[in-house]
């Protein structure tokens, strides 16, 4: 029996007119719905969840929005419109046309980029698949969802790619896409964060807040690509990543909302009677954030990597918001100044700019993500409690790069194991606050009602009321 995919698939790739390439997707989707099925929302089969659909490029109306049965949802393949006379723009091959076909000299390296990319998205559902069974409203379960079949429809990004563009091996890594799974001992998913537990919503917003925020600025590099279907697949990945973000930014800025409200309204400021009150507690969230914060960090690599130098030079993956920087898009001369650990200080030192592109990255992610953490310490002061959020020093917890292994607190002082161990308790979520966070969570399931350590939104999805039935459950 044949399946007319280009039906099925939403596409903007002419999939109908690749035999090769619809029977390499006809045999990967049952795999990729066994895997929905197995590791996808638990307990979301049948439910009718309001979700928006990519159903096209256009600026305007790129999206629909409607009730969809989550196992029905049509996971399509976008990418951004071509520009006939795109260039490469940095790197050695600057000013050449941008790449239709992989290079064979950067198969190997292309190949590797879009599978570390891919398997993130997989990876992300994996991490988030309970969370469903506590949800602390029908408006937050309705935007987890969202966020699971759009992380599912950036696997069929990357699987696209990799099957459209790298044969044997490519079809080879679509499968493994399928096979790793996040946390397993023994096939685990390729970056660190991507194996932690996100089990509890908290997790859930700090997550969306501080991951997806990677996932962020490794597509804006890669939509610089000199492989130009990588780089349209990305740009229109980054339309949906938007939303991931603000998921988690109006989430946790919700969380504090709450709980600085009651702070104020019972005059408590002692943490545990905070949570008397049924509220996370401030300092918690500060450990979330701490521990969020640091494992996203440790994503973008080793400070200086020589990897990193030649992905940039032969124009497979570029920077932040290349076009837009002055320079000269080559890097040969240039360079850029890390930090390094001199005895128990931490010293600023000149790198070559080549190889510290993981750092310059990670410090533009990390301009970004201040900006959210003041707009909640707003809400805390609006509030008028007197307490601030701050992100940790950069080498705080960290286990990948020049700080892996060394201690340091948040404030950015380096300190013998001793000192670590006795404040640790203070700056890294313990396993009693996760008990704590965890014994709040519990499902709410009536539209316009919400879990009492979370404020409602101020605006509901796609102009929708606060209290849409969001969710259907069947
Ligand atoms: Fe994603
Ligand atoms: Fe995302």
């Amino acid at each position: 029996m044949s399946v007319n995919y280009s039906e099925k698939i939403p596409n903007n790739v002419n999939l109908s007119e690749d035999k090769t390439l619809q029977r390499a997707l006809e045999h990967w989707q049952p795999e990729f719905y066994e895997w929905w099925s197995a590791m996808g929302p638990e307990g979301s089969r049948n439910f009718d969840v309001y979700l928006r659909t990519a159903v096209s490029v256009d600026r305007d109306g790129w999206a629909q929005f409607g009730y969809v049965k989550m196992p029905d949802y049509r996971w399509g393949i976008f990418l951004n419109p071509a520009d006939a006379g795109r260039k490469i723009h940095f790197g050695e091959h600057k000013g050449q046309p941008a790449w239709q076909e992989v290079p064979g000299e950067h198969r190997a390296n292309l190949r590797r980029i879009i599978v570390a990319q891919g398997d993130t998205e997989p990876a992300s559902v994996e991490q988030q698949r309970h969370l469903g069974l506590t949800a602390p409203s029908l408006y937050d379960l309705r935007n987890l969802f969202q966020v699971n079949v759009e992380e599912g429809r950036h696997l069929w990004a990357a699987v696209y790619l990799l099957q459209r563009y790298f044969g044997r091996d490519g079809r080879e890594e679509a499968e493994a896409l399928l096979q790793r799974r996040s946390g397993d001992a023994d096939n685990p998913r390729i970056l660190g964060a991507f194996n932690e537990r996100t089990s509890d919503w908290l997790s859930f917003f700090m997550f969306t807040y501080f991951t997806d925020r990677d996932g962020k600025f490794q597509l804006c590099a890669l939509a610089e690509s000199g492989f130009d279907p990588l780089a349209r697949t990305t740009q229109f990945m980054l339309t949906e990543e938007a939303h991931h973000m603000f998921v988690g930014e109006s989430g946790v800025s919700r969380v504090i909302q709450r709980t600085s409200q009651l702070m104020k309204e019972h005059g408590v400021e002692d943490p545990a009677r905070v949570r008397a009150l049924g509220a996370i507690d401030l300092p918690t969230i500060q450990r979330y954030l701490n521990f969020h914060y640091s494992v996203t960090i440790d994503l973008f690599g080793s400070d200086q990597s020589s990897n990193a130098a030649s992905f940039y030079s032969s124009g497979l993956k570029g920077r932040y918001e290349e076009t837009k920087l002055g320079d000269d898009h080559v890097l040969k001369n240039d360079t850029y100044k890390v930090l390094e650990l001199a005895g128990d200080r931490l010293l600023e030192k000149e790198v070559p700019a080549l190889l510290s592109l993981n750092e310059r990255l990670r410090d533009d992610y990390i301009k970004d993500s201040i900006g959210g953490v003041e707009r909640w310490n707003k809400v805390i002061e609006k509030a008028g409690v007197a307490f601030r959020l701050r992100v940790p020093h950069k080498a705080f917890n960290r286990k990948i790069g020049t700080f892996a292994g060394v201690r340091v607190s948040p404030d950015g002082r380096v300190l013998p194991e001793a000192q670590w161990q006795a404040n640790v308790r203070e700056w890294l979520p313990s396993e009693q606050d996760r008990a704590f966070v965890a014994s709040l969570m519990g499902r709410v399931a009536e539209p316009g009602k919400f879990a009492g350590w979370i404020a409602p939104p101020a605006t509901g999805i796609n102009r929708q009321p606060v209290d849409f039935q969001y969710v259907r459950f069947n």
